[in-house]
């Protein structure tokens, strides 16, 4: 037996036990006639004891070993003379009689310790290393949890596990995929799923009522801290439900997760429609942690000769409340560069201080009296010590303008507190939207989806502009501005599959070239269906308050989507490149 106990296990009314420990030297100190050993395992660190009057050759021994060595120790429990409170293990010791190198190791590139002295790119060429560090393996192991409480949660409620396959047919809608030649078929080619759509809904018509998966999905798109290009799904599927059953049993799995893993109690889930989500926070993903809702001045901005107001589209603005005294002249102009960046790519801010002295203070006062600006802190409800932040432009971008600007004000003003968690629903998307580059609608969701039942008529009949005001039973879980989750009710009617994919702009052979295995299913009584997956990545990085998924995956790629570690991707040989028929002719 290696061992008869974990690094985190012992304590002290274990002490006069014999026992085995293995694991990798996390620290050593040499004190005179002591030396000590924190010796670490996933478990936690136990200290180990040598004494140079006790046992000289077992003490110099100990004092040869490096930093993550492997060690077998064998000694007897006992109690430190000075405790560490801050380790379960730091009441006790072991007082080792035998000590058995079993492997060494070089110098690590960088200390394996919670705070390490390692920059990014050296802990992900040796992410090995880095998956020994205590905050890492904490992260993967929350979400062993994570998948474990899903599993268990979905299954009592009757889904079941189905895998789909990897290998599938490329489709243009959605992000770019990736995709694998086939030896086989020269010249033909697979695509990676970005999610198994398209199956899951085949698993509908065949039966199997609820299904769920755990699921790797590839999308080849620009990488950001919360998207990876391969990254995780708990994708499901069920039969015969409204948007509200699908609703109410997410809900039911995001409460049983927070309850599980952080032993958090959800209170509200509240729903909010896509469009008000859009006036209101300038997003469809809202973080609702803190206020600061849009107010449109329109009807008291414009007509006062201030040009670029009286040319916008839209003059809209925020309220900070009660920053005036903390927030200097200097701040305000550093928010102003701030959005002026190409990033954010305004031409401007304009804010009005309303002192705590009663005085206001504005970046437009010559166009705009006290009086005018008592009218705008009425729209916002604004009081003395609140400062407004205006922005004005073309209605969609000053809108996703604004948003940025609020959540860098929640920020730098501490409102986006990362042990709290505002959930919501935010529903009714719009089913198409329209591109003005490619002259062509594209779907919100995926084709799949279906419009209101109310709006069912409108689209069958109606013309290109209603077309644009078309909703869906499309529906994102958002949690503290992030989006955890997204689905739809499904269409399961051929004739309004085959509408919707010509509003796409898919000729009827290319829908069937496409699609027709999925259009050709609905043929043979597919029953009424919806689903939702959440990123399951995304998940564990928000219900530990962090940005960044690549913390929760064992090996992530870097935002060049490159695997430093095992150098991926790479050039492939000839032979290889001739057996898939494929000529190279990259242009430099
Ligand atoms: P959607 O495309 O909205 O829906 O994806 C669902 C969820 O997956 C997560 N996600 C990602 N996470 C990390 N890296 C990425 N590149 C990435 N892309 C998406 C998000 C997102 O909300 N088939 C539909 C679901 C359905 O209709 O049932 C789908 O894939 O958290």
């Amino acid at each position: 037996m290696y061992r008869t106990h974990h690094c985190g296990a012992l304590r002290l009314e274990d002490a006069g036990k014999e026992i085995t420990l293995a694991g990798w030297v996390d620290i050593s100190r040499n004190l005179g006639g002591m030396t000590f050993i924190d010796l670490r395992d996933r478990f936690g660190i136990t200290q180990l004891a040598f004494n140079m009057e006790e046992n000289a050759d077992l003490c110099n021994q100990a004092r040869k070993v490096g930093r993550e060595w492997v060690l077998q120790a064998t000694g007897v429990v006992r109690e430190r003379s000075s405790k560490n409170a801050n380790r379960p293990t730091g009441d006790v010791e072991i007082s080792v009689t035998a000590l058995e190198v079993l492997n060494s190791s070089k110098v690590p590139p960088f200390t394996i310790q919670d705070e390490t002295d390692g920059g990014d790119d050296i802990r992900m060429k040796f992410r090995y290393l880095d998956l020994r560090r205590n905050p890492v393996q904490q992260n993967i192991l929350f979400r062993h949890k994570l998948a474990m409480e899903t599993r268990k949660y979905l299954s009592d409620a009757e889904f079941i596990e189905v895998e789909t396959p990897v290998l599938i047919k490329s489709t243009p809608e959605g992000a770019r995929d990736f995709v694998v030649p086939s030896r086989i078929n020269a010249g033909q080619f697979y695509a990676l799923p970005q999610s198994p759509q398209t199956f899951k809904q085949l698993l509908m018509v065949s039966g199997f009522d609820r299904y769920f998966q755990i699921v790797k999905c590839f999308r080849d798109e620009d990488l950001r801290a919360d998207r990876q290009p391969e990254f995780t799904q708990i994708d499901c599927e069920m039969s015969f439900v409204h948007q509200e059953d699908i609703l109410n049993t997410f809900e039911g799995l995001t409460r049983h997760l927070f309850q599980t893993l952080k032993g958090i109690e959800l209170r509200d889930f509240p729903r909010m429609q896509y469009d008000d989500a859009v006036r209101l926070y300038g997003s469809d993903k809202p973080d609702l942690r803190f206020g600061m809702q849009f107010k449109e001045l329109n009807h008291l901005a414009k007509g006062k000769d201030f040009a670029i107001f009286d040319h916008a589209e839209l003059i809209v603005g925020v309220c900070a409340d009660g920053i005036a005294d903390q927030f200097s002249n200097k701040d305000l102009n550093e928010m102003t560069e701030w959005v002026k960046r190409p990033q954010i790519g305004a031409g401007g801010l304009v804010y009005v201080r309303f002192n705590t002295d009663g005085s206001i203070k504005s970046s437009i006062g010559k166009f705009f009296s006290d009086e005018d600006l008592q009218q705008w802190a009425a729209e916002f409800g604004a009081k003395a010590g609140d400062i407004l932040f205006i922005m004005s432009g073309e209605t969609d971008k000053v809108r996703k303008q604004l948003s940025e600007l609020r959540l860098e004000l929640g920020n730098r003003l501490g409102l986006r507190k990362s042990d709290e968690f505002k959930p919501l629903w935010v529903l009714d998307f719009p089913l198409l939207e329209w591109d003005e580059t490619t002259e062509r609608f594209y779907a919100m969701h995926h084709p799949f989806t279906s419009p209101k039942k109310a709006d069912i008529p409108r689209m069958l009949n109606g013309d290109h502009e209603t077309m644009k005001s078309l909703r869906a039973d499309a529906y994102d879980l958002v949690i503290n501005g992030v989006e955890i989750g997204g689905g739809s009710i499904r269409i399961h009617d051929r004739e309004l599959q085959s509408k919707n994919f010509k509003l796409l702009g898919f000729t009827p052979e290319k829908a069937e070239d496409q699609f027709g295995f999925l259009v050709g299913a609905f043929e043979y009584g597919a029953p009424p269906h919806g689903g939702i997956a959440f990123g399951l990545d995304r998940l564990c990085a928000v219900l530990n308050g962090q940005n960044s998924i690549r913390d929760f995956i064992a090996f992530p790629k870097n935002n060049m989507g490159r695997d430093t570690m095992i150098d991926a991707p790479s050039a492939i040989d000839d032979v290889q490149l001739n057996e898939l028929s494929i000529q190279l002719d990259i242009k430099k």
